[in-house]
């Protein structure tokens, strides 16, 4: 039984069963129309979206213009995966990303469980993005268009909720609150977001058409999007400059690198994305040369973006007047009463958020394919519509699971689970990289560079303890109270640990070490409450692998 959990498809036997199409009628003839410049700018598209255009705000207030430097060390740790993905889609040259990887890496078990994660990268990751998407678009109905939808129908019901039991938590008043105000349907308070709904509607119709007409439709948004992003950074140096504001710069990190890292998970979701790419490496005309490429340069492109778009609102409006604020970019236009540049931002965020939508709801569908064809989900979700070639079934079960929720969701919850899947698949992805057997280089294919981590890893591991000493002695010590975010960060040095210990016995490869003590740092600084729900999820994934996927997988029956 065990062995067969970890039963592994072999490297060889994918690309063949691909080039031989022996998968006809279930994923075969897609069209291979993406080449370098399409899958940067695919890149871009899935990353700046809801991230830089909300969350910065909050990393502003806590960091100061210091939280450049964690859009830089996330952009590091987002490089090194990036790198280790690179090597993988060099070598397995099909749909499926993280999943197929790990399936030709730690077997069928781990496949599973990191399929099942993806989908709180992709899926969930979009009911995030859907949510802000309405945000702004009600700023734009208000602004331009002077309609006012009622708050009940723009508005998740546990968004609502939320509000209303802080409030009674707090002692406030509650009559006012959506909550208690909106119509209700048997006793319930109806409070739903139909904005979210209906862009996914629009995004999953679009998927499902094609990937040629969604690719140009995300060109498009992705040459808006940076066109917009450059004229904030040309226009508000120009501001910061003449106006004398550059004293907003000082100090440069008012509350010190703490308060910097309070924005960890901000920064992260902002760069969510870059890995979706390698979904379509079945639509790709050179995976294996163009794939590595377009995710590595989409990840500059984003990172320069994100530092420059920091520098000009921390250098327009002092950090201290971010706090709370959702719409940085065009709340600093709004303060130097540039109303109208505000609503032209509102605009773009609204594109850049369908953009990053379309991405994400043309990845998710390929995972499931990929699933579909090795037998772990129905097979269903790997058939091609005939005139479209898409996978149509997957897509519209995509629109449903990311559609339904977003009526009623609230997107704090979402954005850790987000956070928390996607950094499990780096992880995942990070480790296969260490198990793959090396290859000798081969000219036009990426190779991962090689340094030994056998002494650099160790010495960083007895860094790490020395600067955390504090916060491990305290750890132990609150143990009982403090729960279970410290008993997350003690599960992270005794890992970080055993890695450098490992690092030293294997020669291991620097390059993916490092990516996944960064994602692993990353993901223990998100609140324990969501990582219960987490395992709760991945509890589920397991049943369903053990009631379908264990029994009807193509290995089980080969
Ligand atoms: N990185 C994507 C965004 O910020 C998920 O919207």
């Amino acid at each position: 039984m065990l062995n067969s959990l970890f039963r592994k498809k072999s490297i060889d036997k994918i690309i063949s069963d691909h080039e031989q199409g022996l998968s006809e009628g279930h994923g075969g003839g897609m069209k291979k129309v993406l080449n370098v410049r399409d899958l940067t700018l695919m890149g871009v598209a899935a990353v700046i979206g809801a991230g830089i255009f909300s969350t910065i705000g909050s990393a502003a207030f806590n960091g100061g213009p210091g939280v450049i430097f964690l859009f830089i060390i996330t952009a590091i740790t987002c490089g090194f995966t990036a790198l280790c993905y690179a090597e993988f889609a060099s070598r397995v040259p099909v749909s499926g990303s993280a999943y197929t990887y790990s399936y030709v890496t730690f077997g069928e078990l781990i496949a599973w469980i990191l399929g099942w994660a993806l989908i709180l990268e992709y899926s969930i990751g979009n009911i995030v993005v859907a949510i802000s998407w309405s945000s702004y678009f009600n700023n734009i109905l208000q602004n331009i268009f002077h309609i006012n939808l009622p708050e009940y129908l723009t508005t998740g019901y546990q968004t609502a909720k939320h509000v209303y039991t802080d409030a009674i938590a707090n002692g406030q008043p509650t009559d006012a609150l959506l909550y208690a105000t909106a119509p209700k349907f048997m006793g319930i308070p109806f409070i739903v977001n139909i904005p979210a709904f209906v862009i996914v509607v629009l995004v999953t119709l679009l998927a499902y058409i094609g990937i040629k007409e969604s690719k140009n439709t995300a060109n498009f948004m992705v040459g808006l999007k940076i066109v917009v992003l450059l004229f904030i950074a040309v226009i508000g140096i120009y501001i910061i400059f003449t106006d004398d504001l550059t004293g907003n710069w000082t100090p440069f990190l008012p509350k010190g690198m703490e308060g910097v890292l309070k924005g960890v998970s901000a920064v992260f979701f902002a760069y969510i994305g870059f890995d979706a790419i390698s979904t379509t490496a079945e639509e790709c005309a050179n995976p294996q040369r163009d794939m590595p490429r377009g995710m590595i340069n989409s990840l500059i492109i984003c990172t320069v973006i994100y530092v420059v778009t920091t520098l000009v609102i921390t250098g327009m409006v002092n950090y201290k007047e971010f706090e709370g604020v959702t719409d940085p970019l065009a709340f600093v236009f709004d303060k130097i009463n540039m109303q109208k540049v505000g609503t032209f931002i509102s605009l773009s965020a609204v594109v850049a958020a369908t953009s990053v939508m379309l991405v994400f709801q043309i990845g998710q569908p390929r995972i499931w394919m990929s699933m579909s064809r090795d037998g772990l989900m129905p097979k269903s979700f790997s058939k091609i519509h005939s005139k479209y070639q898409t996978p149509w079934f997957a897509t519209i079960i995509t629109g449903l699971v990311v559609g339904i929720p977003v009526l009623i969701a609230d997107d704090k919850l979402m954005t850790d689970l987000t956070s928390i899947g996607t950094l499990f698949a780096f992880v995942l992805v990070c480790g296969g990289v260490l198990v793959l057997p090396r290859m000798a280089n081969k000219p036009g294919k990426f190779n991962l560079p090689y340094v030994n981590a056998k002494f650099i890893v160790p010495v960083l591991v007895i860094l790490a303890t020395f600067l955390f000493r504090v916060r491990i002695s305290e750890a132990f010590s609150n143990l009982g109270n403090e729960g279970y975010q410290e008993v997350l960060f003690l599960v992270f040095m005794v890992s970080a640990w055993l890695i450098g210990i490992f690092s030293f016995l294997r020669n291991y490869s620097l390059i993916p070490v490092l990516g996944m003590l960064c994602c692993m740092y990353l993901m223990i600084e998100i609140p324990a409450k969501s990582w219960l729900v987490f395992f709760v999820w991945m509890g589920l994934g397991l049943a369903i692998y053990f009631l379908y996927g264990y029994r009807k997988s193509n290995l089980a029956n080969e």
